[in-house]
């Protein structure tokens, strides 16, 4: 509409310096896990060493474009074990790099090529995936942004990473105890000190009326970012990669729990001069997540409401054929669980507590190595119920397939790769079982995943 030609073809300029790979041409490059030093905190206090892909926390962006083959050669500059997931991507399952499951973890100063195709556009991450726990809260993770073929109708794009840090300001070192039973019994790690792209109160400029895409990745161990809007307005047109079939307002707030994602387009109505905010709601206080600057016009009106994304290509799933499954969540702190199985074996909760294990899936605490939540045949549809039976959130992340959440009467909700669940909550989600592998599905609070919540399910 009011977007110029120019500054169609400048969004067009900064994407073209990023590498767009085909099929054909996949350039073949390192991925290096590496210890690194930073300034996380404000200035006047000290650095921080994290772990970083590339070096640097968040790790370094990887953009392709849509049906392109990604090759990356992890090198593991680490002093631990390690591998790399491909958050939200439908994957080829052996690439799917979930160590012990898909993989070996990759031995400091080993390498491990990844080779594989993205077949939706989107917004997707790439984070650890051996000892996640420790491994995401040091830094191992980074965006991955796939392109529509088409830009959309928007002046800009800005990918912000959000993440809360746990680090103690007085050494400025991350918290290393990644095994504390508080953390792994309650609501997971989470952290004092919350960033955006590994920035605390990251500063951006932007102009009246312009259209912004913002991708929004929750990174963090396990805190459910609250977001609002201040002097921006516009409509959520994704969710954890998938496009809506119709660009929903964005009204109240956004909850993004850990893992997820979110495409806003937003357009600035601040006015010159002042300021505008991307907020997160954190314990009941609004507190700026991104700042702009509003340093000029960009046109004299706004535009108009957007037209959605293109689809992703998704098998439909039908309800009444849907296999029925079911899995109860249970245990953590005021959870009133008394016993559980442990490979096979009946204990008592506090026998499982000094082992480190806190929950339970259907009566087990779920280990990838231990039979699966279901064996599957290529092509079936599954109706799955996931109850949660705990007193905190959970946020359900599905390996290799996105599934449907289903709403209260029964109607199919937007494509996810992860499902946010209150405590005392239900919810039925739905997919065709279309990708052959063995893929995880786990609570993406990370210290549960490691004292659990964590089962597979078996696609042959
Ligand atoms: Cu984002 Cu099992 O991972
Ligand atoms: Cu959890």
């Amino acid at each position: 509409m009011h977007m110029t030609r120019r500054s169609l073809m400048a969004g067009l300029a900064a994407s073209a310096t990023l590498p767009a790979l085909s099929a054909r041409a996949a350039a073949q490059s390192n991925l290096r896990a590496q210890v690194a030093e930073m300034q996380l905190l404000p200035e006047g206090y000290g650095r921080t060493k994290i772990w970083g892909f590339g070096g640097t926390m968040p790790g370094s962006e990887i953009r392709v474009a849509q049906g392109a083959r990604v090759r990356r050669t992890l090198v593991n500059e680490l002093p631990q074990s390690t591998s790399v997931h491909w958050h939200g991507i439908r994957i080829d399952n052996a690439m799917d790099g979930v160590s012990g499951v898909t993989q070996t973890a990759v031995a400091p100063s080993d390498k491990f090529d990844y080779d594989f195709i993205v077949p939706d556009a989107g917004t997707y991450w790439y984070h650890a995936h051996n000892r996640a726990v420790e491994q995401v809260a040091r830094g191992l993770y980074g965006a991955l942004i796939v392109e529509e073929p088409t830009p959309p109708d928007i002046d800009r794009e800005e990918v912000l990473v959000l993440d809360d840090w746990r680090i103690d300001p007085a050494t400025a070192q991350i918290d290393d105890d990644f095994s504390s039973p508080h953390d792994r019994s309650h609501a997971g790690r989470t952290g004092n000190f919350i960033a955006t792209n590994g920035i605390y109160g990251l500063t951006k400029t932007a102009r009246r009326n312009e259209r912004l895409r913002l991708r929004l990745i929750n990174a963090s161990n396990a805190r459910i970012f609250e977001m609002q809007l201040a002097g921006l307005e516009g409509w959520i047109v994704a969710l954890d990669g998938m496009p809506l079939a119709t660009p929903q307002r964005f009204g109240e707030n956004l909850r993004l729990g850990p893992a997820q994602r979110a495409d806003l387009f937003v357009d600035v109505t601040a006015d010159e001069g002042g300021t505008a905010q991307v907020q997160a709601v954190l314990d009941g206080r609004v507190t700026p997540q991104v700042t702009f600057d509003i340093t000029g016009s960009a046109s004299t009106a706004r535009r108009t409401e957007p037209a959605p994304l293109p689809n992703n290509d998704h098998a439909m799933v039908s309800l009444s054929d849907a296999t029925p499954l079911k899995l109860i969540m249970e245990g953590g702190a005021m959870g009133g669980l008394r016993s559980a199985t442990l490979g096979g074996e009946r204990m008592d909760f506090r026998t499982l507590v000094n082992e480190g294990q806190m929950w339970a899936f259907n009566g087990a605490i779920g280990r990838a190595e231990d039979p699966p939540l279901a064996r599957l045949s290529r092509g079936d549809h599954v109706r799955l119920s996931v109850r949660n039976d705990t007193a905190f959130p959970h946020a359900m992340h599905l390996h290799g397939m996105h599934f449907h959440e289903i709403d209260a009467d029964g109607a199919m909700g937007p494509l996810r790769d992860t499902t946010l669940l209150f405590a005392d909550q239900t919810r039925e989600i739905a997919f065709v079982a279309d990708n052959p592998g063995n893929w995880l599905l786990h609570c993406h609070m990370l210290s549960h995943a490691a004292s659990g919540m964590m089962t597979r399910i078996e696609v042959t």
